[in-house]
């Protein structure tokens, strides 16, 4: 977008957090999405913004704000906090469950990392075209986010572009967190695909955080063209601090995959961690936000993918793009997932183990069977 002749550059954050379930865990009371649209719609008129979307995916509220203050701007995380401060309040009016839980801190401490909620920003010259995707989830993590992000950048069997299309063809860069080390690496593909792949796999551990083009794209080195949200998990390493129902933002079109790649890994509900309890195991089902109110066992995991064409840093209505038919299949295949994963019920691999559990009661049941333990003969 050009200004008074400078050229501004366009950042779109997302900004989520659970302030309070409607009913248990299942979905997100309309008063605090009007509550959230009513804040964002006064940051709008006093320019703070230029424009937001409010969503919502199964009890979590996604503040969708473009901006051009830059990523981790003090300004802009201030105003989702305060946004989720005012929102708690009508959740703690309503008493909905677990009001205020995602606000881990009392006052605002000048960055919304660490302090509960989750967030993904890209800042990025706009193109001729912008087409941009926001996918949002419930009841799973971060992690769940690897093999989706693989296979738009990497997979040739899922994006075509990367074969045939001259501006994929040498590939993406991968930036992957390590957050038990609280230690980050570059990785390149195509060459370095079974390095990417040896390290991801291990989703609890390593997870993509940003995508890059490469030399010879026509869209800059440095502009990131995906980002996933990472936040409680990157913040306090080596320590488990539950599931962060996770969101990402991705690029498409013109030397990125297209609209319908970025979309096509979606047709299978792969296994994610989450669920009940943030203990188990099932399949992630593509769904439209309305049908975003995980209810089975708290699921079974949901994902919401959000179209917008971004223009002159106007995200503009976007498009509920698993609303299409063309998803009903993954949904059923879904269904009839979570039908074989729930029977295992208390049995790994339904449930997680031990080390990847939000909570548990293993150590007071071995703490109670101490004296019982005997030696085997
Ligand atoms: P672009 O190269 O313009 O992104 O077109 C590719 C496409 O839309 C294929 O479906
Ligand atoms: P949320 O993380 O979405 O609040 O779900 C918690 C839970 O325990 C579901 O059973
Ligand atoms: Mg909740
Ligand atoms: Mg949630």
């Amino acid at each position: 977008m050009i200004i008074h002749g400078v050229n501004m550059k366009t950042t779109v954050s997302i900004i989520k957090a659970d302030v309070g379930g409607y009913p248990g865990h299942s979905t997100v009371h309309p008063e605090l999405v009007k509550k959230a649209e009513e804040e964002l719609q006064i940051a709008k008129k006093q320019g703070e913004i230029n424009d937001y979307f409010v969503g919502k995916c199964g009890d979590d509220l996604q503040l969708i704000m473009s901006h051009n203050h830059g990523v981790d701007n003090k300004g802009i995380h201030k105003l989702a906090w305060d946004t989720f401060v005012a929102c708690t309040a009508v959740a703690k009016k309503l008493k909905l469950y677990g009001a205020g839980q995602d606000l881990l801190a009392d006052t605002f401490s000048g960055n919304v990392k660490g302090m509960g909620p989750g967030s993904a920003e890209m800042e990025f010259e706009e193109r001729k075209s912008e087409p941009l995707v926001c996918f949002m989830m419930d009841k799973t993590e971060p992690g769940a986010f690897n093999l989706p992000i693989f296979r738009i950048f990497a997979d040739p069997f899922n994006t075509a572009g990367l074969v045939i299309d001259k501006g994929l063809h040498h590939g993406f860069s991968f930036e992957v967190y390590d957050v038990m080390e609280h230690k980050r690496v570059m990785l390149n593909t195509p060459e370095e695909t079974y390095d990417l792949l040896a390290l991801i796999g291990g989703k609890s551990r390593y997870v993509i955080k940003r995508v890059y083009p490469r030399k010879g794209s026509p869209v800059p080195e440095k502009e990131p063209v995906a980002c996933i949200s990472t936040d409680k998990l990157s913040q306090i390493a080596g320590k488990y601090v539950g599931k962060d129902d996770p969101v990402a933002l991705v690029r498409s079109q013109a030397g990125l995959p297209a609209m319908g790649e970025v979309l096509e890994p979606w047709a299978f509900p792969h296994l994610v961690s989450g669920w009940m309890r943030g203990s188990h195991n099932g399949p992630i089902m593509p769904c439209s936000m309305e049908d975003a109110t995980p209810t089975r066992f708290d699921g079974p995991p949901r994902v919401v993918a959000l179209g917008f064409q971004v223009a002159d840093g106007m995200l503009n209505k976007p498009v509920d793009l698993f609303k299409d038919i063309a998803f009903d299949h993954a949904r059923k295949k879904a269904l009839k997932i979570a039908e074989y994963m729930r029977r295992h019920g208390p049995f790994e691999p339904h449930r997680l183990p031990a080390e990847d559990m939000e909570y548990t009661t293993l150590p007071e049941v071995l703490e109670k069977l101490k004296e019982r333990l005997k030696p085997m003969e």
